[in-house]
């Protein structure tokens, strides 16, 4: 099977190209290297002999030159929720529209897709207008779990409208041209070969900070650090889109919750904690009281149709994620500090 990977050389894509290519399938990867860590990925997928077409997403002429591919795999996004504040045609231009060009290209030549989606496809607060005060009076009890079902009606941010909007554009070409898709809807994920920032990546963020002993900032929901997340591994990941792959001719058009959920979530302010017993450092913390308009304070996801779908459940916890993301900084230190 030959497998075009969109965003490959970014942290979800070239994860999944490197195992799949492991597992004796053709893989190619389209990525702008937009992203300051992907040129580091890049090399890693050069060595396994991954081919990658630096193209813009958003560049169909271009895209429609590509040979035939079987499967495409759409990792590409600007995945920070808070650019979609200043760049708002980058979001929709990279996010919506290259869909849209990934998918023109399925159209013609046939081919499935498997698309990353993004629990930010909910509205902000999850509709629950009191959420935020109870994230700061500590007095949250996590009972809710979103999956499929949930509403999606209202503001999101604009990355989780381009993010919605794309699964239903594939849902279109879905019912108009067959074409076979697959959505999965993650939470936060988390793995080796992610570059952390301020607005993305907050696992790999948080540790790479510590090691390099730099100050940090709690910022929104009163800055106590307790906004709660769940993190899937991408080992995990991987192994789900792997089964996916294998049966995806008798399951498909199907849109799916993926995350660590309750095996798997960590507030900042645990975060913290476990990041200080790894690296054995200690920084400070400022306090922003301010929240963003497009933070939320809390999500877990529930895997409860992915899991009776595919017999599929993350096997990783938070402690094996941060010990696999903290193993990869520590010994790629001294050529990661060019990238982040
Ligand atoms: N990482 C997470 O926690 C997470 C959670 C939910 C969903 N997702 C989704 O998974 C996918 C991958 O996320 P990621 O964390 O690997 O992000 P990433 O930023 O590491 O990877 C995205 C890649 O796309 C490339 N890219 C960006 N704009 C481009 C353009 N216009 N043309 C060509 N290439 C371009 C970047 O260079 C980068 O290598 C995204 O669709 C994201 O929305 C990620």
């Amino acid at each position: 099977m030959k497998i075009l990977i969109t965003g490959g050389c970014g942290f979800v894509g070239s994860n999944i190209a490197i195992y799949l290519k492991k597992r004796g399938f053709i893989v190619h990867s389209l990525d702008n290297l937009i992203r300051k860590g992907s040129k580091f990925n890049l090399k890693i997928l050069k060595q396994l002999e991954i081919k990658n077409f630096n193209i813009d997403i958003a560049n169909f002429k271009k895209i429609s030159k590509l040979a035939k591919y079987d499967l495409i795999i759409d990792c590409c996004a600007e995945a920070a929720v808070e650019v979609s504040k200043h760049d708002i045609d980058r979001v929709i231009n990279t996010n919506l529209i290259g869909t849209l060009n990934i998918l023109k290209k399925a159209k013609k030549n046939n081919s499935k897709i498997i698309f990353l989606s993004s629990s930010r496809v909910y509205p902000i607060n999850g509709g629950d207008k009191h959420l935020t005060n109870r994230i700061i009076s500590k007095k949250l009890k996590i009972k809710k779990l979103f999956n499929e079902n949930d509403r999606i009606e209202g503001p999101k941010s604009i990355y989780g409208f381009s993010k919605l909007s794309s699964e239903m554009l594939i849902e279109e070409f879905g019912y108009a041209f067959k074409t076979k898709y697959i959505i999965n809807r993650c939470g936060v994920i988390s793995g080796p070969l992610q570059f952390g920032k301020q607005d993305q990546g907050f696992i790999s963020l948080w540790l790479w900070n510590h090691i390099i002993k730099k100050n940090m900032k709690y910022i929104g929901f009163g800055g106590f650090g307790h906004q709660v997340r769940d993190v899937l591994h991408i080992k995990d990941l991987c192994e789900l889109i792997f089964l996916q792959i294998k049966k995806i001719n008798k399951i498909n058009k199907k849109t799916f919750t993926v995350g660590g959920s309750k095996k798997s979530n960590t507030s900042l302010k645990n975060l913290t904690h476990l990041c200080e017993k790894i690296t054995g450092n200690k920084i400070k913390f400022a306090r922003v009281k301010k929240t963003s308009i497009y933070d939320i304070p809390y999500y877990l996801s529930d895997n409860k149709l992915i899991t009776k779908t595919y017999n599929w459940k993350p096997k990783k916890n938070l402690l094996d994620i941060l010990n696999d993301v903290y193993l990869w900084l520590s010994t790629n230190k001294k050529s990661l500090k060019n990238y982040l």
